[in-house]
């Protein structure tokens, strides 16, 4: 058995101001008080990346952007470097999300890029990879995701990937309450560590967080994580309630 801690992440993607972010974030801070069985990490929007680091000094929240640029950076109007989530007090980096896939032309090959600046300046890269509800009916559902991995973790270095994170998040769960059944998950997650293991051998594969994520909520993160490849959750929606996202962590 390995020695996987979980992870159990939030993402509040374009929701909330700075001082809604930083009422909730205060609001978690106390629910979550004395949680010493998981990790976790909320990734707010840019904007509240500074005050909601501030808030979660000392406790046990760590906090994540949402996307980086792969620059340091440069006239690149409108984007955020790797140095700048650094010096916000932000520890994690989300990649790749779907969201970023469909709707701002995110790529394989700039998902990449990504990782590579992420790593460069020692955030931990939350990967997002995950099939659309045609790639999983036309039965693609792994051959999309061996792409996306292999094309996302392309040219670096095993030593390099120490802390990668993967999630899991398949499309058509993503903000729809439709949730993958726990064997699907299972299925998927276990799929993908045997992937891992054929690349990069068997230390790195049983090491790897793997997160499920697509309407995870309180009622079903506990058999989702009863299961012996998944590693924690990715949760939108449900994350934006301090007590809602506090039920989840305390699974
Ligand atoms: P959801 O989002 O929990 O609202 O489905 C998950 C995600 O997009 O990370």
């Amino acid at each position: 058995m390995s020695e996987r801690r979980p992870l159990i992440a939030g993402n509040w993607k374009m929701y909330k101001t700075c001082s809604e972010a930083v009422d909730t974030i205060a609001k978690l801070k106390e629910l979550v008080n004395g949680v010493s069985a998981v990790d976790i990490m909320i990734a707010p929007p840019f904007t509240a990346l500074s005050q909601v680091a501030e808030t979660v000094t000392g406790s046990n929240i760590q906090v994540g952007a949402q996307n980086l640029s792969w620059h340091d950076e440069g006239a690149f109007t409108g984007e955020i470097s790797g140095p700048m989530i650094v010096s916000t007090g932000c520890s994690h980096v989300i990649i790749g999300h779907s969201e970023r896939r469909q709707y701002f032309n995110e790529t394989d090959a700039s998902v990449n890029q990504r990782i590579v600046a992420a790593i460069r300046h020692k955030l931990v890269p939350v990967f997002c990879v995950g099939e659309t509800e045609a790639e999983r009916e036309a039965d693609a559902t792994f051959s999309v995701l061996d792409k996306q991995v292999t094309d996302g973790l392309q040219g670096i270095a095993l030593e390099d990937l120490a802390d990668l994170v993967i999630a899991y998040e398949p499309v058509w769960a993503i903000g729809t309450g439709l949730t993958a059944t726990t064997e699907q998950a299972q299925e998927v997650h276990q799929y993908l560590r045997g992937q891992l293991e054929k690349a990069y051998g068997s230390d790195f594969a049983q090491s790897i967080r793997i997160l499920y994520g697509g309407s995870v909520k309180p009622a079903n993160i506990a058999e989702l994580m009863s299961m012996p490849d998944v590693d924690g959750a990715l949760v939108g929606g449900a994350s934006l309630d301090a007590k809602t996202f506090s039920q989840i962590v305390k699974f």
